[in-house]
């Protein structure tokens, strides 16, 4: 059995990229029975960069609105925000004395941030010492994410091996990370990653008007309609070969090169698309983000069975570390 671990940053709501890249590899993962999973909304690293509660709370919302729209599993498994089980922050700073500076330094997320000095705090600074502990404390096997966190992975081996070392046995479970090639190559509206920070992200979840606004700016080249086109290069086709079936990309590729076909049917086509493909999702995120009071109890169950296995691993570092009674 394993046990497979990822968290998503609450600093906004899941968007295509995240959703394709994220949440849906994720929760076929956790449809294998083989599987237990372990999903957890982390906001507390958002508070490094976003400062607004309000803000937070309904992107949190949204987030876990989203995870059960694509239908993931709250009962086999197990999800929760991060900041409702203080083990978290306890270990990130036991772990915290275990992380050399050098390290922390050296950390690409860290160091592409640090241009702007003025802006980083000593939050983002240890980011990946909390990290460690999202992972440890659940002796998580299996991480899956995106290539860029691939280096806060090793760190999180690195500063669990130097506390077992100190302990003498293995206390803390060194995770794998499990990279998902194509979290990189979902493009956004200008082609470049689709991510929050660029703007340049599809929100799923808008009204049907709005999101058909959205895929109206999806750059395109200038060739004309009548003239065949290369799908490979185009960013509407990327989009919709990520979505529609087989045969819907296939006559989506021969429109392409036949010509007579434009960058607006091709745009109108991936509106339907997402549509019909995400009706049930779009429903039931609606749903829930009608309906608070249900959302908080579905997070506060999963908050319960958090905690008992983060309890266990905190009552044996505490040991260690000479804080027990
Ligand atoms: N840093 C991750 C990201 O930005 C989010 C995250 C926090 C995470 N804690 C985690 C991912 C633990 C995997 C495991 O995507």
């Amino acid at each position: 059995m394993a046990r497979i671990l990822t968290g998503i940053q609450s600093s906004g709501r899941p968007h295509l990229g995240n959703i394709l890249g994220a949440i849906a590899p994720a929760i076929e993962l956790s449809k294998d029975p083989k599987n237990e999973s372990f999903f957890f909304i982390a906001d507390l690293h958002s508070l490094t960069s976003l400062k607004d509660g309000g803000e937070r709370r309904a992107f949190v919302r949204a987030i876990a609105a989203t995870w059960l729209a694509f239908g993931f599993d709250y009962k086999k498994n197990v999800f929760w925000r991060q900041s409702r089980v203080q083990e978290h922050t306890e270990l990130a700073w036991y772990l915290s004395c275990f992380t050399p500076f050098p390290m922390l330094a050296n950390a690409t997320s860290f160091k592409e941030k640090s241009e702007k000095l003025a802006d980083v705090n000593a939050g983002l600074f240890t980011y990946p010492v909390l990290q460690a502990a999202d992972i440890l404390l659940y002796n998580a096997n299996i991480i899956p994410v995106g290539k860029d966190q691939k280096q806060h992975l090793e760190m999180t081996k690195d500063i669990a091996s130097r506390f077992n070392q100190l302990a003498g046995e293995d206390i803390l479970v060194l995770p794998e990370p499990q990279i998902d090639e194509r979290i990189m190559t979902i493009p956004g509206l200008d082609g470049q990653k689709m991510s929050k920070s660029y703007h340049n992200y599809i929100d799923i979840f808008l009204p049907e008007n709005e999101l058909k606004k959205v895929i109206k700016k999806i750059v395109s080249d200038s060739t004309p309609l009548e003239e065949p086109k290369d799908p490979d290069t185009d960013i509407t086709f990327k989009l919709y070969s990520l979505i529609a079936s087989p045969t819907e990309i296939e006559t989506m590729r021969t429109n392409y090169l036949n010509g007579g076909y434009g960058y607006g049917h091709a745009k109108q086509a991936l509106l339907e698309c997402m549509l019909e493909k995400f009706a049930e999702p779009r429903r039931i995120f609606n749903y829930y983000m009608e309906n608070d009071p249900e959302l908080e109890l579905i997070l506060a169950e999963g908050e319960e069975k958090a905690r008992a296995i983060a309890q266990e691993t905190i009552v044996k570092v505490r040991k260690v570390l000479g804080f027990n009674s």
